[in-house]
């Protein structure tokens, strides 16, 4: 057995690093992990607070899902896309079950990217039209036309290599109101604005509008009341479709099965993935309406991946879905993110750094201000690795104290899986809070 050092330094010499300097990395090396814990070989334990990348919704080491997919393996693991097994057909009736009313029919993708390429795609095919209107802050993936879609900057250091025809919105961002206005006394200009846009654009051009279900990785920036209802009325205007992201927000994550369902919508696709499997298996799917899927029952859909519907995906998902309902996760995702809202406030009174708290069921996040009245952050949006002074103290400490979680420019992300109970929340809000002593001392008060 090789040890923690030799594992780590195997990873460093052979392997890349995800969007990082490739020097300079001090990862921890994974031995196991179970419900919400993360156990390195040195012995020391952690606490999962972003479920992996909010994925791993479940929780670690269900024996459920290595079962299915092991008893999968055994009959058969791979079949081509127009071969077909008991268990894609269970699947996808089950995803009908589940999803929005009139969303029927999935196809089965390997990842979040390659199911928001697919809708892109087939939003495109769909309308004839070739414009997709997106989010700045939103992150939909790494591939070329899911990087385009998004407006996150991880985006910028390939600038000239983006996709074309996406047009990006501001972001409905209440905290820090693109448009200077205060929640109950605006006129939804977040709304207005993407109205003018498409008239700018031209609406007879504009194939979808492509939003998360609810906002992650951007700082959980919460949608505004009414705010979907507003848009769909824009898409019925002009035949524009409304694709929803749930890759991050989808299955339980923000209480219910998708973060759309919060808003009383029905939008024409879905692209998801992560919690669909939990993350135990790579996979994802693009759940489409009746209209669009029944369009195709005479036209050619011009869509294909070797991977489509993989056998073994398949039987990882359906456990996972099976799982949610047997241990009523999505209901404790909504109790547990109630419970952490209030603890929150207990800790807001106790963190003068704690600027605002913007959470889901269990997609949440802090935001780390210098001062509440200016709002200025103690690190800016893409902060420079020198601007990242204070927070990387603070993750660092997160980290020493036994806890995974993200700390991205000003943010903190509190995302459990969604079999969390109380007293693990309280320890690793235990754990944020010491951490949180580090922000104190350099809040500037007025
Ligand atoms: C909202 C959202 N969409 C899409 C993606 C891309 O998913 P994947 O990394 O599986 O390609 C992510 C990944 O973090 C995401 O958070």
């Amino acid at each position: 057995m090789s040890s923690s050092k030799e594992i780590i330094q195997n990873n460093l010499d052979y392997t890349l690093f995800s969007w990082s300097k490739q020097k300079g990395i001090n990862p921890i090396a994974i031995k196991e992990a179970k419900g919400v814990y993360l156990y390195d070989y040195d012995g020391q334990k952690y606490i999962d607070f972003s479920s992996g990348l909010m994925n791993v919704n479940i929780g670690h080491g269900n024996q459920r899902v290595t079962d299915a997919v092991v008893k999968q393996m055994q009959q058969v693991a791979y079949v081509t896309p127009s071969c077909v097994t008991e268990v894609r057909g269970e699947l996808g009736k089950k995803i009908a079950s589940i999803a929005p009313k009139g969303l029927t029919k999935t196809l089965f993708t390997v990842c979040g990217a390659t199911a928001i390429d697919n809708a892109i795609k087939l939003a495109r095919l769909y309308t004839g039209r070739h414009k997709i209107i997106t989010k700045y802050r939103a992150f939909h993936g790494a591939s070329y036309a899911a990087m385009s879609a998004g407006g996150d900057p991880r985006k910028l250091a390939a600038d000239s290599q983006q996709a074309p025809n996406f047009v990006h919105v501001e972001d409905p961002f209440c905290y820090r109101c693109p448009f200077g206005q205060t929640f109950g006394n605006c006129k939804y200009e977040c709304v207005s604005h993407i109205e003018r846009v498409i008239e700018f654009e031209g609406p007879q051009n504009v194939a979808a509008i492509l939003m998360e279900g609810e906002s992650g990785s951007s700082g959980c920036i919460k949608y505004p009341k009414d705010y979907f209802t507003k848009l769909r009325a824009i898409c019925d205007k002009h035949g524009i479709l409304l694709i929803i992201d749930e890759v991050m927000s989808g299955w339980g994550r923000t209480g219910k099965w998708f973060g759309i369902d919060n808003h009383d919508v029905i939008p024409d696709m879905i692209a998801t993935a992560k919690g669909i499997t939990s993350g135990y298996i790579p996979f994802g799917a693009l759940i489409v309406s009746e209209n669009i899927s029944k369009h195709y029952d005479d036209n050619i859909l011009w869509l294909g991946l070797t991977y489509s519907a993989h056998a073994v995906g398949c039987a990882a998902a359906l456990e996972t879905l099976k799982i949610y309902e047997d241990e009523n996760l999505i209901e404790n995702a909504a109790n547990m993110g109630m419970y952490i809202d209030e603890q929150v406030e207990l800790l807001k009174a106790k963190h003068p750094c704690i600027g605002d708290w913007r959470n889901t069921g269990l997609l949440g996040c802090l935001e780390i201000v210098k001062n509440k009245v200016t709002k200025e952050p103690m690190a800016p949006f893409n902060a420079k690795p020198n601007e990242m002074e204070i927070m990387n103290k603070v993750a660092a400490k997160i980290k020493e104290l036994g806890m995974y979680t993200f700390v991205r420019w000003n943010y903190v992300f509190i995302a459990p899986p969604l079999c969390i109970n109380k007293t693990e929340i309280d320890e690793g809000l235990a754990i944020i809070s010491e951490a949180l002593k580090i922000a104190d001392e350099h809040y500037q008060a007025n």
